[in-house]
C-alpha cells in the first residue's frame, strides 16, 4: 500500500515525512512537492517522489497513481485559490483511485469562525466530507513553533500582544503533529475521525507571559491587547498591515473560545505526550 503525502517539502510536511519513514518502507512513501530537486535526499532513501501542482490538476492524475492513502497538506493560498485547490486534488484522487483522504484544518473549524482562513478550511473538510472517499481530518492547535521563534521580540517588548483575551488554545509543536498524523497514516481505523492534534494543556495569554518570564528570567508583564496592538507590533517588525490583520483574526477566535478543545488525543495516537510550551521555551533558551 502506498501513502501520499502532497506538501511534502514544507515545515509540516517534511517532519510527517521523516516520522512515517520510521514507521513504513520508504519505497512505500510517495512524496509530492512542485519542485522534485527539494526532495532529492528522500528520493535517495528510496522515497518515490512525483511532481505535484494542486494548480496544475495534470500533474495530480500521475502523481496520485497507485496512491491508497493521501494526506493533502494545504498550502498557504489565500481561500479563493485554495477552495480550487481542494475542488482539483479530491478530483484526481478519485479519477486516481485513491481510497482514503486526509487533511489538516484547525481546531475550532467552523462557519462561525472569525479566522480568515477558515472560508479554505471549512471547504477543504466539506471537500473531504463529501468525496464519498473515506476521510480522516486533522485539527491543529495553533504552532507553538512560531510563538517560540517570537521569543526575543517578546523579551523586547516585555509582554505577549496576542488579543486573546482570556480565551485558551492548544499550542502544539509542529513535530508532535507531524508524529501524530505519520501514526494515522501508517495506521488503522481512522475513517470518519476529527483528530484535534493539540498541545497538552490549554494555554491562555497571561500563561504564555508567565511561561515566558520563567524560561528567561525577564519581566514579561501580561497586558491585554486589542487586535489592533497585535497589528501594530507585527508592523513594527517589518511585517506587512494585511498580514498581521490576518493573524489577528486567528487571535480573535481564541478570544472567542473557539480553539478550547479536547486533550490528549496526540498521547492516545502515539503513546508520548506531545511537548508543552514549557519544554520548547527552556529548549530554545539552552539552545541559544
Ligand atoms: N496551525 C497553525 O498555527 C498554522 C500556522 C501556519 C500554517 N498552518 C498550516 O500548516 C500547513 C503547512 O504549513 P508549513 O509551515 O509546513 O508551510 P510551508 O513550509 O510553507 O509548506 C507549504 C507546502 O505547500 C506546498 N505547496 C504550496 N503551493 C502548492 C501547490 N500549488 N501545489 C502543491 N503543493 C504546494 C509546498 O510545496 P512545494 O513548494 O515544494 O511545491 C510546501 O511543501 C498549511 O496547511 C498551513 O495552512 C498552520
Amino acid at each position: 500500500m502506498k501513502i501520499g503525502i502532497v506538501g511534502a517539502s514544507g515545515k509540516l510536511g517534511s517532519l510527517v515525512l521523516d516520522h512515517l519513514l520510521e514507521l513504513v518502507p520508504a519505497e512505500d512513501i510517495v512524496a509530492m512537492t512542485r519542485s522534485v530537486d527539494k526532495l532529492a535526499a528522500y528520493a535517495e532513501r528510496g522515497v518515490d517522489v512525483r511532481e505535484a501542482d494542486y494548480d496544475k490538476p495534470e500533474t495530480l492524475d500521475a502523481a496520485f497513481t497507485g496512491v491508497e492513502k493521501l494526506l493533502i497538506i494545504p498550502s498557504m493560498a489565500m481561500p479563493a485559490e485554495c477552495r480550487e485547490q481542494f475542488d482539483n486534488a479530491v478530483s484526481a484522487a478519485r479519477a486516481a483511485g485513491v481510497k482514503h483522504l486526509l487533511t489538516f484544518t484547525m481546531s475550532g473549524t467552523s462557519p462561525n469562525n472569525p479566522f480568515v482562513m477558515t472560508a479554505a478550511l471549512v471547504y477543504a473538510e466539506m471537500a473531504l466530507f463529501q468525496s464519498r472517499l473515506a476521510w480522516t481530518i486533522m485539527r491543529n492547535g495553533p504552532y507553538a513553533d512560531e510563538f517560540v521563534d517570537w521569543l526575543p521580540s517578546i523579551v523586547e517588548i516585555g509582554t505577549v500582544p496576542y488579543p486573546t483575551g482570556t480565551g485558551k488554545a492548544g499550542y502544539v509543536a509542529r513535530d508532535d503533529i507531524a508524529r501524530a498524523a505519520a501514526a494515522i497514516l501508517e495506521g488503522e481505523g481512522h475513517e470518519g475521525k476529527i483528530h484535534n492534534l493539540v498541545g497538552p494543556e490549554m494555554l491562555t495569554t497571561e500563561n504564555l507571559c508567565s511561561l515566558v518570564a520563567e524560561a528567561t528570567g525577564e519581566d514579561i508583564i501580561y497586558v491585554p491587547a486589542e487586535p489592533g496592538d497585535y497589528v501594530q507590533v507585527c508592523m513594527d517588525e517589518g511585517v506587512s498591515e494585511e498580514s498581521a490583520s490576518l493573524l489577528a483574526t486567528m487571535y480573535i477566535s481564541i478570544a472567542q473560545r473557539l480553539m478550547e478543545v479536547p486533550l490528549g488525543t496526540i498521547e492516545r495516537l502515539t503513546g508520548t505526550p506531545p511537548k508543552s510550551v514549557r519544554e520548547l521555551l527552556a529548549a530554545r533558551v539552552a539552545a541559544g
